[in-house]
């Protein structure tokens, strides 16, 4: 079965063709990115007037890189929550109108649930790693732009969640730190990359544990801010330390957390999604923290951490009825 996934929920426009939940036969992706550095981050009104340019284009190119035609799809899968409302709605409407026209089913897919997703997918050109789709029950961490959620997924239609963000989302006290540290927009990578000549014991910032299994980022950031506004003018004043000291704190209570649920809910598979999964930092500690709890671990490729419609159109398959 070959479902067309799109997917307009952030700066992003995206249209795929997966077959059978778990076959990649195109992925493409076209952003606003460019537009939106300048202001720090994404501006909403500027990334669904590029989204209403691209839709048709991306979509056309999808289907032409799966060499297939609309009329070979059996079904149209596309991102309806969360995101920004003018973006989503772009992509919504298309895909509404073309299963529509199609007379083909259609379905609505969460987005966040969709990032877990996309470990299952596989590329026909790639040696895939991805998990058995058998491997579930399992417990999801989504670190993303706007959530910090751990679930724990029973089947592709059950997915219950069992904590979230209080307040900043992991991705968002990435892009805040990195505005204090005047690195630019998005943070993720930039962090990520000046961490590693950072290393040092010198900073410690607060691990944000909150009980249970919800998250808090923004204590970390204050102290973030706080401690760049007293140390700035200081000869050692380091921005790589502070970004490693910072991805430290984060990366400490996302591993912590996440392992704690897999035990709790005595499942042996973790399964992390999202843009902050692309961190190298917490694939290296959560893989490492994993094997010492004889657990499996998965993450999706780098590529597809970031929002993408492969992940759209495989959920798809498995939620189409
Ligand atoms: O999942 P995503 O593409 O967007 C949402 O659905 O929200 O995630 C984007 C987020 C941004 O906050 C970005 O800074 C972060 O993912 N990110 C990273 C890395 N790459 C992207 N955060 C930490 N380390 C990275 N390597
Ligand atoms: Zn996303």
């Amino acid at each position: 079965m070959h479902i067309l996934g799109i997917e307009t929920s952030c700066d992003e426009t995206a249209a795929s063709v997966v077959t059978d939940g778990v076959k990649v036969r195109s992925s493409v992706i076209a952003s606003s990115l460019a537009d939106h550095v300048s202001y720090g981050g994404v501006v909403p009104e500027l990334a669904s007037r590029r989204q209403l340019e691209f839709i048709d284009g991306v979509v056309a190119r999808g289907l032409k890189e799966a060499k297939l035609r609309l009329h070979d799809m059996d079904a149209v899968a596309v991102t309806k929550r969360p995101g920004l409302i003018g973006s989503l709605l772009v992509g919504l409407m298309f895909a509404r109108t073309l299963a529509f026209a199609l007379k083909k089913p259609l379905v609505e897919i969460d987005h966040i649930k969709a990032h877990l997703y996309a470990n299952y997918l596989q590329f026909s050109s790639k040696k895939s790693k991805a998990p058995a789709i058998s491997r579930l029950p399992a417990v999801g961490l989504v670190v993303s732009g706007g959530h910090s959620s751990l679930y724990y997924i029973k089947d592709f239609k059950n997915f219950k969640l069992i904590g979230s963000t209080r307040d900043d989302a992991a991705g968002e006290a990435f892009d805040k730190v990195a505005k204090i540290l005047d690195l630019g927009y998005p943070g993720g990578p930039v962090i990520d990359r000046l961490s590693r000549q950072g290393r040092n014991d010198e900073i410690k910032f607060p691990v944000g544990l909150t009980a249970g299994y919800d998250f808090s980022f923004s204590g970390l950031k204050t102290a973030v801010l706080y401690y760049t506004q007293k140390h700035k003018t200081d000869p050692f004043f380091s921005r790589p330390k502070v970004a490693y000291a910072f991805q430290e704190s984060v990366v400490a209570v996302l591993v912590q957390k996440a392992l704690k649920a897999a035990h709790r809910m005595k499942v042996k598979t973790l399964i992390v999604g999202g843009g902050v999964a692309a961190n190298s930092a917490l694939r290296h500690v959560l893989r490492i923290q994993s094997q010492l709890q004889g657990l499996d671990v998965f993450f999706p490729s780098i590529e597809l951490c970031q929002d993408n419609a492969a992940m759209i159109a495989g959920l798809g398959f498995h939620q189409l009825n």
